[in-house]
C-alpha cells in the first residue's frame, strides 16, 4: 500500500507536467518515472488485443501477464508485445482456470478481462478477491446472482471494479453529456438507446475467419460465434444492454441520486438468424433446423426513481445499418442520434430541427478537446482510448472508477429482468437496489473534466 501511495504521488506530479506539454504524442500522455502500473490481460481475442494495442502505447503501463486458452491468440499478443519493445509477460492459458494462477502473481496490480460473457463475473470476482484492480468488458453479468456477486465482492474485498463501457466516451455522447450537465436540455424526462447492430456475420462464420463467411457457430465457429450465438439460441432477452444504457445512465446519474426502478420488455418473433442460415448455408444445413429463442427486436422500457423513462432496443438479427439510436429529451428540447439533429426551445427555429453538428462542436467535451487527435486511432472512433485511459488512471490511484460495480450490476441486470418480463407477457420487473439505499446520497460522478 505504501509503495502504491508513493507511486500515486509520483505519477500525479508527472501527470501535472504532462498537461503543460503542447502537441502530446500518445506515449507522452503518461508518466516518465520508472514505476508503472503492472497490468494483466485475461482474454486476448479480438477485444483483448485491441486493449493490448492501446496499453502498449502508454509509458505508464507494463503488461506483466497475459492469459488465453487459445495458443494462437497468445502467439499474436506476444508478437505485438515484442514489436513494441516491451518485456515478455508471463503467459497463462493451459486450462480454463489457469487465470487463477495469473491472479496469484505479485507483479500484477490490475487486470483487464475480455473473455466470453459466461466467464466475466467468475473472473472478475476472483480478480477482486485476489486484490487486483479489475476492468471488465461488457456486459458484466448474465444473471441476477452474478450482478449481486459483483457488488458483494467489491464490498467485502474493497477491490474496485470498472466496467469498460467505451460508448460512454463517444464524442457526440460526451458532448451531449456536457450539454446535460450544463442544463441545456433542462430537467430530463426521456431517453432512447439500444444496440442496433446487424451481427449475423459475427454470430456465424466458417470456423476459419471471424467475419463474413459461413453459417457455423459454437464448436465449429471461431471468435464471437464460438460463444455469443448460443445466447441467441437459448435466451429471449436483451443480452447486450450496456452500450446503449450506459451513456444514458451517466446522464441521469443512475446509482448517484437516481436509480433504475423497474422495467417491462417485449420481444418480436425471431426470424433473422434462421433466414440468414438458409440464405447462406441452404435449407438443408443442420443449423437451419434450430429454433432461436431470441426475438429479433427486443424493446425494454425502464422507469427511474426521478421519473424518467428509458427505452432500450436490442436489434441484432436483421439487416440494418448500425445505430445506437440515442435520444436525450428534457424540458427544453432534445437530441436525436438518428438524423443527427437537435432542438432547443428558444434557440432553435420553432418546430424545426437544427443539425446537431454545431451544437456538438460548441459543447465538445474537454477530454475530446484535449486528446481527440491522438485518441482517434485507438479503435471505435477514439472512445477505446478514453475508456482505457480512465481505467489506467483510476487503477494507478486505486480510486473508485467512473463506472463501478454498482453500475455494472444495474446495467447488466437488464438481461435477466428483460428475460423474466418477456417470459411473463411484459410483466413489470423491479430492479434490486444494488447500492442498498446509498444511491440517495452518493454524489454524481464528475464527468466534465479534462483528466480522465
Ligand atoms: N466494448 C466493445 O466495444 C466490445 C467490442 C467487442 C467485444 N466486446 C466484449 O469483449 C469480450 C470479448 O469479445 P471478443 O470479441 O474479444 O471475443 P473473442 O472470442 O474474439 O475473444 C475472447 C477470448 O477469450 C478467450 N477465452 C475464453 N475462455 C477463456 C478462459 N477460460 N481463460 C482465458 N481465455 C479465455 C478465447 O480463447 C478468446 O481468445 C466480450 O465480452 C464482448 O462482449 C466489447
Amino acid at each position: 500500500m505504501n509503495s502504491r501511495r508513493n507511486f500515486v504521488k509520483k505519477t500525479a506530479l508527472a501527470g501535472a507536467g504532462v498537461s503543460l506539454i503542447p502537441n502530446l504524442s500518445f506515449g507522452a500522455l503518461t508518466s516518465t518515472n520508472q514505476q508503472k502500473l503492472k497490468l494483466a490481460i485475461i482474454g486476448v481475442g479480438l477485444r483483448g488485443t485491441n486493449h493490448l494495442n492501446n496499453v502498449l502505447l502508454r509509458k505508464d503501463v507494463e503488461v506483466t501477464a497475459i492469459c488465453d486458452i487459445d495458443p494462437k491468440r497468445i502467439e499474436l499478443a506476444l508478437e505485438k508485445i515484442k514489436d513494441a519493445g516491451s518485456n515478455k509477460p508471463k503467459v497463462f492459458g493451459n486450462s480454463d482456470y489457469d487465470y487463477r494462477n495469473l491472479l496469484e502473481l505479485k507483479d500484477v496490480d490490475a487486470v483487464v478481462i475480455s473473455t466470453p460473457w459466461l466467464w466475466h463475473t467468475r473472473m472478475a470476482v476472483d480478480a477482486m478477491k485476489a486484490g487486483k484492480y479489475t476492468g471488465l468488458e461488457v456486459s458484466a453479468a448474465n444473471t441476477m446472482e452474478e450482478c449481486w456477486d459483483l457488488v458483494n465482492t467489491h464490498e467485502t474485498t474493497g477491490s474496485h471494479l470498472m466496467l469498460l463501457e467505451n460508448v460512454n466516451y463517444r464524442r457526440d455522447v460526451m458532448a451531449v453529456l456536457n450539454m446535460v450537465k450544463q442544463n441545456v436540455f433542462g430537467e430530463l424526462v426521456h431517453f432512447r438507446c439500444g444496440y442496433q447492430h446487424d451481427l449475423r456475420f459475427v454470430k456465424f462464420n466458417d470456423g476459419k475467419s471471424a467475419y463474413g463467411k459461413g453459417v457455423e457457430f459454437g464448436e465449429k465457429g471461431i471468435s464471437e460465434s464460438k460463444w455469443r450465438t448460443q445466447h441467441s439460441l437459448l435466451r429471449n432477452a436483451d443480452v447486450y444492454p450496456t452500450h446503449g444504457v450506459g451513456p444514458m445512465a451517466a446522464m441521469c446519474d443512475v446509482n448517484r441520486g437516481n436509480r433504475f426502478m423497474s422495467l417491462t420488455s417485449h420481444a418480436t418473433k425471431g426470424i433473422g438468424l434462421h433466414n440468414y442460415i438458409v440464405d447462406n448455408g441452404g435449407k438443408d444445413h443442420p443449423n437451419a433446423k434450430l429454433k432461436f429463442k431470441q426475438g429479433d427486436v427486443i424493446t425494454t422500457t425502464i422507469e427511474t426513481a426521478n421519473g424518467e423513462t428509458i427505452i432500450v432496443t436490442h436489434d441484432c438479427n436483421l439487416p440494418r445499418p448500425y445505430s445506437l439510436g440515442f435520444r436525450v429529451q428534457g424540458a427544453n428540447g432534445l437530441w436525436e442520434d438518428d438524423g443527427k439533429r437537435m432542438y432547443i426551445e428558444g434557440q432553435s427555429n420553432p418546430h424545426h430541427w437544427d443539425s446537431a453538428d454545431e451544437w456538438l462542436k460548441k459543447y465538445d467535451h474537454p477530454l475530446w478537446q484535449k486528446y481527440g487527435e491522438l485518441a482517434t486511432g485507438a479503435g471505435h472512433g477514439g472512445m477505446d482510448f478514453f475508456v482505457m485511459n480512465a481505467f489506467v488512471e483510476s487503477a494507478k490511484e486505486n480510486i473508485a472508477p467512473p463506472m463501478d460495480a454498482y453500475d455494472a450490476a444495474a446495467w447488466s441486470a437488464i438481461t435477466p429482468l428483460s428475460e423474466a418480463s418477456i417470459e411473463n407477457n411484459g410483466e413489470p420487473q423491479d430492479f434490486p437496489d444494488f447500492t442498498r439505499g446509498t444511491w440517495v446520497k452518493r454524489k454524481p460522478y464528475n464527468w466534465i473534466k479534462d483528466t480522465y
